[in-house]
């Protein structure tokens, strides 16, 4: 393990390598205890300087320059550094033996149920052999695999299989070249027991490919659903972007270990198997979104990542931006494809709300960065939201301010200028301005500010001239930041909740009824004509940037927005403002109540059947819990908790009726198939039973209890078995939590949802146990395993992030608790180990006792001697 103090890397240190490798040449010798890795690279020179080669944590056992040791090296805090004046081309060969059952870290290569895996990015090709490895040192791989053929019959890695067969004592190889050349992180192997499921299709320019997608024996049939998502990304990326597969085989293989949700290696994707399996019984329909998403995303990178890469990893977010809006771009169309515009929609508002849940509240923390930042001690730490979901915003808003096509043409320049490249966000950005003739330098500022932006909005009518001006003012965490630009797409509402045409001072007559402003100053105004007093402002639609809108609003217009406004997002936006308003009155509150004007509202959606199923469940959904302390002066977990009680087991108690009847009208028929309209159905299903089972209703906690036991499909078996355990029903929910169990006991992927779910349950009374006993008794449940991160993420992640009242207990045992975590962790697997350090970063946000009790525990940990670079950044910035 890493124990030194990691110094801080700066963006504006990059430098170029004085030397290349053209081809590497890579031969291993796999065994789970002692692989030896032979590494044959032809370097070149570029520039003046040392052959630098980078490792970690290796046992060398020869390196030679042109055949012989070097003559002058030196070996350093993981690098080498190799003089070769005179020289300007050289083969360099290094033996190294890595041992994969030992690596717990999960970066390099490991061992999983049995079978041997990689994971390079950022930088496990270093803990593999010594490489300069670099994003910007691109390399064409020819890559030979040798194993034991029974314990190992599947022999994969990057590219195309040019040679297969058998060796002697059991043992046979296969060798593998990748036609393109691309940077170490995009390396990967497999030597594994697996089954796989082939599909072949033409491409557009009709080249036949094999797409593949491998599992464990026992798991073919929940393939499909990956593999149908990965031709639907395919055919997407030809039409919407014009962007062909360029190999004659892409494979997706699925392991159970594996830190991140999957890898977008070179033909050979690595996925978190819970990013691949599905089936009826075993996954819900926000699994199977969840998969086709994932799928999508990482086929996608092929070009937005791996044919374009990046210079250096500050640039992360040319990559992972992008690639998430393009995601993000491919699942809206497919749901709009089933569901229509509303599917659309609420697709919007679900990534919406992963912003506000994740993003907002880390750029408003200490870990607050730039999504391109500037400096990083532990660039695994920097794989955040920011780099990630406000990476993809900035990327929504180019398509925003350049329109689909203009966004196409400045995609088309930035490949024909950059294909084989490894560049910036600069580059990127460059293409966009160029391609459209826009000047882009204000808008670069997106990149180097960090921080949620406010914009205020002041609307004031004239009832005489009928016009409205609208004063748009923004401001910056950062006060010296200099203004952004940000797309504001605005629309009024007229009495009867129609929206209206709109015509800007200057214009001949009214146009859409949604108008793009560009607010490109601190404080701009915007004059509509035609305007009476009385319409409504309906703001940011669409959510067109990602910052806060402010305005006043009173109850009655949130109210009249929820029923009415014709942007679905603001609708939905509407309903989220006033349930935030209401819910941190009543935690301010000595006698929370649930005001009635509120519940009517909610009421009106509820039972407005013009609407989807699946918007309503999105609109009736409660803000999440992490959002709504964000928005508290002093965060207070313990009364933010009464009043989401109380909230929730009024609206199932006053609405009951209603619940209870739409639950009836929604059965859906038929096979379990995933498609928005079911899936909307069965959201709203078990969002009502959720209400239902808050209020302890009769009735509810019956139905519950039937589905949880009886349903076909895991969406509405776990939606069932969620509202029991949400609930006062305790001892229903201790008999649903039992028979699931015994029915999924055996399902790695399952018995993480039962897990996470008993680690989220909210204390309801005083005689139901504490979470935290039934998750310190969890860790002893033969399912559960710290070696798994999606166990570790199931069980103290969701706990940590989704139940901040019983984390964050008066009595500091929460705390103490996670600090065990962390010392485990931190030997065993650094990296997730750091993402759970990051589940107390904003301490500083909570009450002055709950602060003392916190900062005691990341004192201590700080003085742990054997602290991984990776925890002791996020603690140091916690503390700092
Ligand atoms: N690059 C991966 C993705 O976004 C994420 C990842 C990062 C996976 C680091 C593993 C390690 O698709
Ligand atoms: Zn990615």
């Amino acid at each position: 393990m890493r124990t030194e103090h990691a110094p801080t890397i700066h963006r504006a240190d990059y430098r170029p390598l004085a030397w290349t490798v053209d081809t590497v040449e890579l031969y291993f010798s796999l065994d789970a205890e002692a692989s030896i890795v032979r590494n044959t690279m032809q370097c070149t020179r570029q520039g003046d300087g040392p052959l630098v080669l980078l490792h970690e944590g290796l046992m060398r056992e020869d390196l030679t320059v042109n055949g012989a040791p070097p003559k002058a090296m030196r070996d350093e805090d993981g690098r080498i550094e190799i003089d070769l004046d005179g020289e300007d081309a050289v083969e360099v060969v290094v033996v190294t033996r890595v041992n994969p059952s030992a690596n717990t870290e999960l970066s390099g290569l490991y061992q999983s149920a049995g079978g041997l895996f990689t994971q390079c990015e950022a930088e496990g090709f270093r803990r593999i052999t010594c490489f300069p490895d670099r994003p910007d040192v691109m390399t064409r791989f020819t890559v030979t695999l040798e194993a034991d053929r029974r314990d190992y019959p599947v022999l994969l890695s990057n590219g195309n299989l040019v040679e297969q067969g058998e060796l002697e004592a059991g043992r046979h190889y296969a060798k593998w070249e990748d036609p393109f050349p691309k940077p170490s992180y995009l390396f990967a192997l497999v030597a594994a027991d697996l089954v796989v499921l082939d599909r072949k299709v033409t491409t557009v320019s009709g080249r036949e490919v094999l797409l593949q997608v491998y599992v464990e024996a026992g798991n073919l049939d929940r393939a499909d659903h990956a593999m149908d998502s990965l031709v639907n990304a395919l055919r997407w990326d030809e039409e919407t972007f014009g962007l062909e597969l360029d190999l004659d085989r892409y494979m997706i293989v699925a392991v159970g270990d594996f830190n991140m949700g999957a890898m977008e290696n070179k033909g050979l994707n690595i996925f978190n198997a819970k990013y691949v399996l599905a089936k009826p019984e075993t996954a819900t329909d926000v699994d199977y979104e969840h998969i086709e998403s994932v799928v999508a995303h990482e086929y996608f990178h092929n070009w937005t990542g791996n044919r374009v890469t990046c210079r250096d990893w500050f640039q992360l977010t040319l990559k992972e931006g992008l690639t998430v809006f393009r995601d993000q771009q491919f699942s809206a169309d497919m749901l709009a494809r089933a569901g229509g515009e509303t599917a659309r929609a609420v697709k919007r508002i679900e990534d919406v709300r992963v912003l506000r849940t994740a993003q907002f509240p880390e750029d408003a923390g200490p870990m607050a960065h730039p999504i391109r930042p500037d400096a990083y001690q532990a660039i695994d730490n920097f794989y955040t939201a920011t780099v990630y979901e406000k990476g993809a915003e900035v990327i929504r808003m180019l398509h925003t301010i350049l329109g689909p096509e203009g966004f196409r043409n400045g995609m088309d320049l930035y490949f024909s200028y950059h294909d084989g490249q490894a560049v910036t966000c600069d580059d990127f950005v460059e293409a966009m301005s160029e391609a459209n003739g826009v000047d882009l330098d204000q808008f670069m500022r997106w990149y180097s500010q960090r921080g949620t932006p406010t914009v205020h909005a002041d609307v004031a009518f004239d009832g005489e001239a009928e016009t409205c001006t609208l004063t748009l003012t923004q401001s910056r965490p950062d006060k010296d930041d200099e203004p952004l630009q940000i797309p504001v797409a605005v629309g009024f509402i007229n009495a009867v909740g129609d929206d209206i045409p709109l015509r800007l001072q200057g214009e001949a007559e009214a146009g859409a009824t949604t108008r793009v402003l560009q607010l490109t100053e601190r404080q701009q105004q915007f004059v509509f004509e035609g305007l009476r007093p009385g319409s409504v402002p309906s703001l940011l639609r669409g959510f067109s940037a990602p910052v806060v809108m402010a305005i006043n609003e009173s109850d009655a217009q949130l109210a009249f927005r929820m029923a009415h406004d014709a942007d679905p997002f603001n609708r939905w936006d509407a309903a989220q403002r006033y349930m935030t308003r209401t819910l941190l009155a009543m935690a301010a509150s000595d006698a929370p109540e649930v005001p009635r004007a509120f519940i009517a509202a909610f009421d009106t959606v509820l039972n407005n059947i013009a609407l989807d199923p699946a918007f309503r469940t999105v609109a009736l959904t409660l803000p999440s819990e992490a959002y709504l302390l964000e928005q508290m002066d002093v965060a207070d977990p313990a009364a933010l908790r009464r009043a989401m009680i109380i909230m929730t087991q009024t609206l199932g108690r006053a609405l009951a009726d209603d619940w209870l009847g739409h639950d009836e009208a929604l059965a859906v028929p038929g096979e379990y198939r995933y498609h928005p309209g079911d899936a909307g159905s069965r959201a709203l299903r078990n969002l009502g039973l959720r209400y239902l089972c808050a209020a302890n209703d009769h009735q509810g906690v019956g139905l519950a209890e039937l589905r949880a036991a009886n349903a076909k499909n895991m969406s509405e078996r776990f939606g069932a078995l969620m509202a029991l355990v949400q609930s006062p029903a305790v001892e229903a929910a201790q008999l649903a939590l039992t028979a699931f169990e015994q029915t999924f006991g055996g399902d790695a992927l399952v018995m993480d949802k039962w897990f996470a779910v008993q680690a989220a349950a909210w204390r309801w009374s005083p005689e139901q146990p504490a979470t935290l006993e039934r998750i310190e008794a969890l860790t002893q449940h033969p399912a559960f395993s710290l070696g798994n991160p999606n166990k570790i993420y199931s069980l103290f992640g969701s706990f940590f992030r989704n139940n901040p009242a019983e984390f964050h207990r008066p009595d500091g045992a929460g705390y103490r608790f996670w600090a065990d975590r962390i010392r485990e962790l931190n030997a065993r697997n650094p990296q997730v180990g750091a993402r759970m350090a990051r589940m107390l970063e904003n301490w500083r946000r909570y009450t002055p006792e709950l602060q003392q009790l916190a900062r005691e525990q990341i004192e201590g940990l700080l003085k742990e001697e054997a602290l991984s670079p990776d925890v002791r950044e996020v603690l140091e910035k916690a503390l700092g």
